[in-house]
This record gives C-alpha cells, sequence and structure tokens, in this order.
C-alpha cells in the first residue's frame, strides 16, 4: 500500500512492551491498557503471545472479546502449534489477526534455529499457510530482516506472499540499522517482491543505538505503512519505537512527512501515564512529547519568549498532546461535582460506590495538603481502581521509632480476603515495614531498587515510591504515594509483590527463542 498516505499504527506495549523486565500486566491491567488503547485509536493491539502462558492466553483472549474498534493481534512462532493457540484466543474479536514470525539472518538460523536458509523457506510457507486456514489476516514478520542478507529477505518475504500475508513486517529486532540503510531495505523489497506494493508492509524497530523512531520514520517515507510501536516506548532492552514520538513526528512535520494516522493524539499523555501507572515503570522527565519536561521552560529566556509568543519555543502544544493545562486542581472546600467533573476529563468514569470511595480518600487526602494537584488525583485512582491487588491490600501502616529507638512497624494486610497483622522491627521504618509485609505474605523477594520522589512541589508534597524486586527470576515493579513515605513504601512493596504473586501463579512455558 505504498501509494496511500495513510500510516497504520500497530501497538505492541501489551506484547513487545510486556517484554521489558518488570512489566509484566495482569489479564484485568492488561485490559484496561487495551481499552485506553482503542480511545487513543490504533488500528492494531498486539495483545499478547498466547502460548507463552496461561496468564497471556487469558489476556489475549479477553481483549480480543471485548475490545471493538481495532484489529486484535496474537503472535506465535512458526509452527502450528503455535497458530493454533494464537487462533483460539484471537478469534472473537471483530477483526482477528495472526502474527506469525521466524529469524531470516544467517546469525539466528546458525545459532539459535540450527536450520538451512531452505528449511526456514519451507517453514516460513508451511506456517503462513497453516493461518491462512483460520483468517485472511496473517501478518508475517523475519526477524531479525536488517542483519540478514537483503537477497535471502527478498526471497523469505516473496515466499510468505505467495503463501497468503496481507502483511510483511521488517524487524529491527536487535535495533542495529540506520535510516538510508533501512530505508534502502523497504525500497529495495518494494521493488524486487512481486505483489508486496498491494499489502501493508510494516516495520517494527527497537532502540538500542536510539534509531527506533528515526528508522521507522525513514521506512514510512520509503513506503512502508504500518509502524509497530510502544507507548513510553516499552520493550525489550532499549525498548521499541515510541508510538506518541513517531506520531506527532508525523503530525508536526507533515510537510516532511506528508502521511495521516488515526490517532487521537488528546489520548496521548492520558495513555502514557496509565501505562506507566500501571507498569510502574516511570517516565524519564526529558523523554519527547510524554516526560514531565517536555513542555516546561526553565530558561529566563525561553520563558519569556513563551510568555510573548508560545511558538518562539514551543513547536506542538501539550494540549494537542492531552497534557492539562490547569494543574491546580481542587482543595478542601471542593464538593462531589467538581471533584467529579475534574476525574472524568481524566478519563476515570467510576460507578457511584467507586466515586464515593474515591471521594472519601480525596478529602482525606485534602485534610492533610493545601492543594490537590491533577498529580495526586491519578496516583490516588491508580491505587484503588487502575491498578489489581487481588491478592494483597494494604489496610493500614504503623510504625514508631528514632534516633533512641529500634524502629517497629505494624502492619495490616488484608490478604485473600482475611485481615492479617504483623509487627517486625527493623534497621529502619522501611525496613521494619517490609519485613512485616514479607512474613505476613509469605514472599521474600530481593529488593533491587528502591526510589522516593515528590509527586508535586511544596513541603506537603506526597511521595511516590518505586520499587524493584527480583524472586527466583521473577522481576516486577511497584509504586505507591502517600503523604507519609513509609506508608507509600509499603503501598509500593505491597503492589509489587501482587504482581509478583501473579507471575509466579502464571508462569511463561514458551519464550520467543527457538520453534
Ligand atoms: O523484535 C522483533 O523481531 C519482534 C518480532 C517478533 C516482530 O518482536
Ligand atoms: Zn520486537
Amino acid at each position: 500500500m505504498g501509494s496511500s498516505n495513510m500510516v497504520k499504527i500497530f501497538d505492541t506495549t501489551l506484547r513487545d512492551g510486556e517484554q521489558a523486565p518488570g512489566c509484566g500486566m495482569t489479564v484485568e491491567e492488561k485490559l484496561r491498557v487495551a481499552h485506553q488503547l482503542e480511545k487513543l485509536g490504533v488500528d492494531i493491539i498486539e495483545a499478547g503471545f498466547p502460548i507463552s502462558s496461561e496468564g497471556d492466553f487469558q489476556s489475549v483472549k479477553i481483549i480480543a472479546d471485548t475490545i471493538r474498534g481495532c484489529e486484535i493481534a496474537g503472535l506465535c512462532r512458526a509452527n502450528y502449534n503455535d497458530i493454533d493457540r494464537g487462533w483460539e484466543a484471537v478469534k472473537g474479536a471483530e477483526a482477528p489477526r495472526i502474527h506469525t514470525f521466524i529469524a531470516t539472518s544467517d546469525i539466528h538460523l546458525k545459532y539459535k534455529l540450527k536450520k538451512s536458509q531452505d528449511e526456514v523457506l519451507e517453514i516460513i510457507s508451511g506456517a503462513v499457510k497453516h493461518a491462512r486456514n483460520y483468517t485472511e489476516n496473517v501478518e508475517f514478520s523475519c526477524e531479525d530482516a536488517t542483519r540478514t542478507d537483503l537477497d535471502y529477505l527478498c526471497r523469505a518475504v516473496e515466499l510468505a506472499v505467495r503463501a497468503g500475508a496481507n502483511t510483511i513486517n521488517i524487524p529491527d529486532t536487535v535495533g542495529y540499522t540506520v535510516p538510508e540503510e533501512f530505508a534502502h531495505i523497504i525500497t529495495t523489497l518494494l521493488e524486487r517482491v512481486p505483489g508486496l506494493d498491494d499489502l501493508t508492509l510494516s516495520v517494527h524497530c527497537h532502540n538500542d543505538l536510539g534509531l527506533a523512531v528515526a528508522n521507522s520514520t525513514a521506512a514510512v517515507q520509503a513506503g512502508a505503512r504500518q509502524v509497530e510501536c510502544t507507548i513510553n516506548g516499552l520493550g525489550e532492552r532499549a525498548g521499541n519505537a515510541s508510538l506518541e514520538e513517531i506520531v506527532m513526528g508525523l503530525k508536526v512535520r507533515n510537510d516532511q512527512n506528508p502521511y495521516i494516522t488515526r490517532i487521537n493524539t488528546e489520548q496521548i499523555y492520558p495513555t502514557s501515564r496509565l501505562v506507566s501507572q500501571i507498569t510502574g515503570i516511570n517516565v524519564q522527565p526529558n523523554k519527547a512529547i510524554v516526560g514531565a519536561n517536555a513542555f516546561a521552560h526553565e530558561a529566563g529566556i525561553h520563558q519569556d519568549g513563551v510568555l510573548k509568543e508560545r511558538i518562539t519555543y514551543e513547536i506542538m502544544s501539550p494540549e494537542e498532546v492531552g497534557i492539562p493545562s490547569n494543574k491546580i486542581v481542587l482543595g478542601k472546600h471542593s464538593g462531589r461535582h467538581a471533584f467529579r467533573t475534574r476525574l472524568e476529563e481524566y478519563g476515570y468514569f467510576l460507578d457511584d460506590d467507586a466515586f464515593m470511595k474515591a471521594f472519601v480518600k480525596f478529602k482525606d487526602l485534602a485534610d492533610k495538603k493545601k492543594y490537590v494537584f491533577d498529580e495526586d488525583i491519578e496516583a490516588l485512582i491508580s491505587e484503588e481502581f487502575v491498578r489489581s491487588s487481588d491478592f494483597y491490600k494494604v489496610i493500614s501502616a504503623n510504625y514508631s521509632g528514632g534516633s533512641d529507638m529500634r524502629p517497629v512497624a505494624t502492619i495490616k494486610l488484608l490478604i485473600d480476603g482475611e485481615e492479617v497483622t504483623v509487627s517486625e522491627v527493623g534497621d529502619g521504618p522501611v525496613d521494619a515495614a517490609y519485613q512485616a509485609v514479607s512474613k505476613a505474605t509469605g514472599l521474600s523477594p530481593t529488593l533491587e531498587t528502591y526510589n522516593v520522589a515528590s509527586i508535586t512541589e511544596g513541603i506537603d508534597a506526597q511521595g511516590e515510591v518505586t520499587v524493584r524486586v527480583e524472586d527466583e527470576g521473577a522481576i516486577t515493579q511497584g509504586q505507591g504515594a502517600n503523604t507519609d513515605i513509609v506508608v507509600a513504601s509499603v503501598k509500593a512493596y505491597v503492589n509489587a509483590l501482587n504482581k509478583l504473586r501473579w507471575r509466579k501463579e502464571h508462569p511463561k512455558r514458551a519464550t520467543m527463542k527457538g520453534l
């Protein structure tokens, strides 16, 4: 489809994004992200890798059965078992897609697959034909395409086209290519592979050299019409091409990139926040488009310029990407109506019960803080209503200590519906509290990182704690916010433990390595 100027956005936050260490999401969390992606207007959601675990299968299935308005893809290696299981998961979608792949580079063939080029060609043909028995909507990817011999890549793609794939994806799996080279690969494929021009040519770039967005954009200029990307650039290693950067690059520089997407750009920031809250992965402050400083003007000369005329230093407006202009929200005299309006502006539509619970929490917070900012409300809503807390919930966290006294913490948790109270002493209040939580839950992972930051400015600001824990190879992240940082620390730890337990109960059975 090289001639149309419409570029499809294929979001793989729930599949490739989730492969990033500590980014695992529960079924419920994935469904929330999928609803938001639908609102954002992505064309395709890659919901997971169904054969990899029971949890992934369930997530893909529930997303396929629920989400309408975009295609739902499931990733499958190029073998019949994967494809059968993948189809089971996606078949309930309005427009289901099977996405099957195999590596084509000599490096992968020799060291990983231990197969010859001819054997791989046969596998491609068989897998795509098998997928076509289920649906016409079949995507085929040549893993490590950018390190594949170009003549062989053309042969592999030609076979996939002949076997019936309607989308061909060219991944830069290890983030190795550079824009001119990648554009050349795309142009060559379009010139040499018969019929490819009538199908969708897609690209999928990783960010190991920081070039994922530049490479994807160069590929679009060369004729690719689908871009695979993730929210906040989440993904394996250095991540994938960031959706927000690609979309805004095409929009803001439409003079150079005369292409359009279906993305509702005002939903970019809410989607970025949701993904960050659910995964516990903070967005770096200087991240393009969605970072906290992306629209902050520190230098006096810049501030002066922006106040006189915004376009002096701003190439797009914060509102265009959904960053709310009004930062100060509410105080302790604000009523229900104002609170509900603010929540709805943020995209949180709570039923009456949930709303009343949130309102009580808001009043509680407003008693402790003079001003309640957007970020405070987000943290409050995210803990209560956005993330899953199926197993453990914090009821209370109290502690005492000081320079002359060993710290003691008493933690009350709801564990699988039952209240459990445990007290422990520790080296500090957070240590005591974490020991109590570990004793109560029976989970004692290694605490890999612990960070605390203030959510907003001011002495009464809430502290936001982010932790990363590891247990037998499983890594999860947790976040918690409170005006008391020990309480925030307990919430963050419990959030990470909830995900850890979910991980243990839904182990990965298959990986993308091999067949
Ligand atoms: O990076 C990659 O090669 C992939 C493919 C499976 C599309 O994620
Ligand atoms: Zn990838």
